[in-house]
């Protein structure tokens, strides 16, 4: 998808498809009042008859509207003027971008900059156009009989965003972020949606060396004997059962002077969880192809940080392995010895990620971080506690919580923080070992972040619990590509001096 700025007069611009958005209660955004003067107050007809619905993304679409150059107007709700917020500007788009990546038109050209959002400046709102339009264009390529669909050429590639303003630089660049975070995402989603038999761990770290080929940043691949080495025994402990090879991913992408203390991203990569021998049940197992996504949002992340030349430096980590049961599986009431020393008894084979995380976490600490943010799919109790709007936060620092809390409501790509209080810590008694790998019945992604917390002393941390936001259930089945924008505004953020 191709996307270009222009300063322009909406009603004179040639274009498959030109959006223009509308409050409900029919106060019209500039381009919008353009196009209204321009067809003779044939926008406000139609608004005061009623046919603009006021939830903010239902559209109307016009045939060659009179005094207007496009061949179509996508005319699309902003909802009540009282109500504009992000959420409905979001909605806007998500439904022109459903609408574009549908159509028949092959270009398209959007007015939605110009939507007054109170404390959202233009360069924001252009980045959230890019993103959210070229995001929306995503088609997952399922291999099926007959080859190829071509969906791949269905709906508009080329768009203008038009603008009032004059264009600079500043715009551009916003534009190319939004672009290049909808690109991460994109590989995000792909990840998360290929199978378990196809994205394995070798699949994972091929795709870390192929991107760092691609972006020339280095990445290194260690094998299940350099884990041994390091001492790698909780990670280890898990990928026993599984006949395929457990892979440690890390990526060095160096943007930012050279001494300068990296930002360091850990994302879980279980390629499929069975539970081990903690079996799960049966039912929607297939969706736990998904436990890698932590992984895929740190590739996701390194492609757009690397396509938009942040000037910082990121490492990223992905320890990658199955969970599977099998005659050389771990066992509920083994113990072992994670890389840190501290031992754990493994009460659920099920709880894995905590157990390949922690010697990810311990590893970390070479890097002498600036500050270390791990992703993981790790809890059912956080898609308990806080559904599938917000990613789970716990941090053992406030100004880094605070950061990317504040990053999220951005990004559109939220967290909600929970606590990480020392109160948790008792629940992870073992009588066998250092500590126990569950915490029991209640608030269990606190007492999974706990025992995180136990292996990320040396530096200041954050974990953001995924399980709920990675991932749609039901008939839209898929990836979501979260929180690779999130992750992205942080960074960007961190890029320009904005740390605390
Ligand atoms: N990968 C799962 C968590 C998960 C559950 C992600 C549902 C997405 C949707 C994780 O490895 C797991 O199995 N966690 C257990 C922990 C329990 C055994 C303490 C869980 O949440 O049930
Ligand atoms: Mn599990
Ligand atoms: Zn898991």
């Amino acid at each position: 998808m191709e996307f270009t700025i222009k300063t322009a007069s909406p009603e004179k611009l040639r274009a498959g498809v030109l959006v223009v958005g509308a409050f409900a209660d029919g106060s019209l955004t500039p381009p919008a009042q353009a196009i209204d003067k321009a067809s003779k107050g044939k926008l406000a007809q139609l608004i005061k008859r009623g046919d603009l619905d006021d939830k903010a993304g239902s559209t109307v679409m016009l045939h060659e509207l009179a005094g207007t150059a496009a061949e179509r107007v996508l005319l699309v709700s902003l909802g009540k003027a009282a109500d504009f917020s992000d959420k409905a500007f979001r909605d806007a788009l998500s439904s022109v971008a459903k609408a574009l990546s549908g159509g028949v038109a092959k270009d398209a050209a959007i007015t939605l900059a110009d939507a007054d959002l109170p404390e959202r400046p233009l360069a924001w709102r252009l980045q959230q156009i890019s993103r959210v339009i070229a995001d929306g264009a995503y088609r997952f390529e399922a291999p099926k009989a007959g080859g190829k669909d071509g969906k791949k050429e269905r709906g508009a590639r080329k768009i203008t965003l038009v603008i009032g303003d004059k264009v600079n630089a500043e715009l551009e660049a916003a534009v190319r972020r939004g672009q290049a975070i909808a690109e991460g995402m994109a590989l995000a989603k792909d990840l998360g949606n290929l199978p378990g038999n196809v994205c394995t761990p070798a699949y994972l770290a091929d795709t870390a060396e192929a991107l760092g080929k691609q972006f020339k940043f280095d990445v290194e691949v260690l094998e299940r004997a350099d884990m041994e080495k390091l001492g790698m025994g909780s990670l280890l402990s898990v990928a026993k059962g599984s006949h395929i090879p457990p892979k440690f991913i890390v990526m060095h992408y160096k943007g930012g002077k050279t001494k300068a203390k990296p930002v360091v991203l850990v994302g879980k990569g279980i390629t499929f969880d069975t539970g081990g021998i903690s079996l799960k049940p049966g039912a929607e197992m297939d969706e736990m192809k998904y436990d890698m996504c932590g992984a895929a949002s740190v590739l996701g992340t390194f492609k757009a940080i690397a396509r938009m030349a942040l000037p910082l430096n990121v490492v990223g980590i992905v320890p990658a392995t199955e969970n599977m049961p099998g005659g050389n599986a771990t066992r509920p009431g083994d113990v072992v010895t994670s890389m840190s020393g501290q031992t754990i008894e493994i009460l659920n084979t099920d709880a894995e990620g905590r157990l390949i995380l922690c010697d990810a976490l311990t590893y970390a600490e070479r890097f002498k971080p600036a500050c270390v943010v791990d992703i993981a799919t790790l809890t059912g109790a956080c898609v308990v506690a806080l559904g599938k709007i917000p990613s789970g936060l716990l941090a053992n620092d406030d100004d880094l919580a605070a950061e990317l809390l504040k990053r999220g409501t951005e990004s559109g790509d939220r967290a909600w923080q929970l606590p990480l209080w020392d109160d948790y810590q008792d629940l992870l008694k073992s009588n066998f070992a250092d500590m126990a790998n569950i915490g029991g019945r209640y608030g269990g992604t606190i007492t999974a972040a706990c025992f995180l917390a136990r292996f990320t002393k040396a530096y200041k941390w954050a974990h953001l619990d995924i399980a709920g936001t990675a991932w749609v259930s039901g008939d839209a089945k898929g990836a979501t590509g979260r929180p690779v924008p999130l992750l992205s505004e942080f960074l960007i953020g961190r890029a320009a001096g904005k740390a605390e």
